[in-house]
């Protein structure tokens, strides 16, 4: 078994807001998450499971305890350090697809390559979207995609750079059940190929069983931990 720990997140914690309205988000969170694996996190509504992903991509920091992805410090890092680290190295799909409104299809993919100076951006991101099927919508802009064009814009956004590490925040929770299916299948064909490590947020079981752990979180900690060892992606990083 590959033992590479991509994520290893100590005791954190994340308060937030000030004064009567400071919310203990993350009460102490502990998780390795060892390359390949494709992990799940379910839990209610305001469980933490959104706040406990930015903790562990480094678009949030920490109130205490420590981060180490691929083991750099992210709780010893500033915003510009944290943004350097991310870039290249972790992918990010959220719910809202969070593309950008006045940039075309082919542009909104081409930015983190752009970012990371990437002299081939357009070409490899026209590529990018062809292989999610939308070779035919690369200068549509968001608004004239329909809401499983968008996800899939802002899957090829998140995967053209190659990153070791995704994490998905419900990536299915605005679409219906069809085209839910056909992201999930992207997502997952798409990780075969690469043997990158999964976070997957979700409230769909069926879709939690497909991955091979499955934590669940409540009041800002994991309150089970269920690592299914017979489809465990360990080969897929190996
Ligand atoms: N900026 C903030 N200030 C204060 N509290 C916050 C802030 N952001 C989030 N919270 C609180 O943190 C808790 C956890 O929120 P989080 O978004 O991580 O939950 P979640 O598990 O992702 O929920 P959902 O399934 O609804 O997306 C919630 O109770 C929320 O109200
Ligand atoms: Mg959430």
């Amino acid at each position: 078994m590959n033992t590479h720990i991509v994520i290893d997140a100590r005791d954190v914690t994340l308060r937030l807001g000030s004064g009567d309205a400071a919310v203990d988000v993350l009460r102490g969170l502990t998780l390795a998450v060892p390359a390949g694996q494709r992990l799940a996190i379910l839990g209610p509504s305001g469980s933490g499971k959104s706040s406990a992903m930015a903790v562990l991509s480094g678009m949030e920091q920490a109130t205490s305890g420590r981060v180490l992805i691929a083991g750099a410090d992210f709780t010893a890092m500033n915003e510009d350090a944290l943004a350097r680290a991310r870039r290249g190295r972790i992918g990010i799909v959220l719910q809202a697809f969070h593309l950008i409104p006045t940039m075309t299809a082919l542009e909104n993919v081409a930015v983190p390559l752009e970012l990371a100076g990437e002299a081939d951006a357009p070409a490899r991101a026209k590529a990018e979207l062809e292989s999610v099927g939308l070779g035919h919508r690369l200068s549509h802009y968001p608004t004239q995609l329909s809401g499983g064009e968008q996800q899939r814009v802002a899957i090829a956004r998140a995967l053209v750079g190659r990153p070791a590490l995704i994490f998905a925040d419900e990536p299915t929770g605005n679409l219906d059940a069809a085209t839910g299916e056909t992201i999930v299948e992207l997502l997952y064909g798409r990780l075969a190929e690469t043997g990158a490590t999964l976070v997957l947020i979700t409230h769909d079981a069926d879709l939690a069983a497909r991955c091979d752990r499955i934590i669940t979180m409540r009041d800002g900690r994991i309150v089970d931990d269920t690592t299914d060892d017979t489809t465990t992606g360990a080969e897929a990083a190996a």
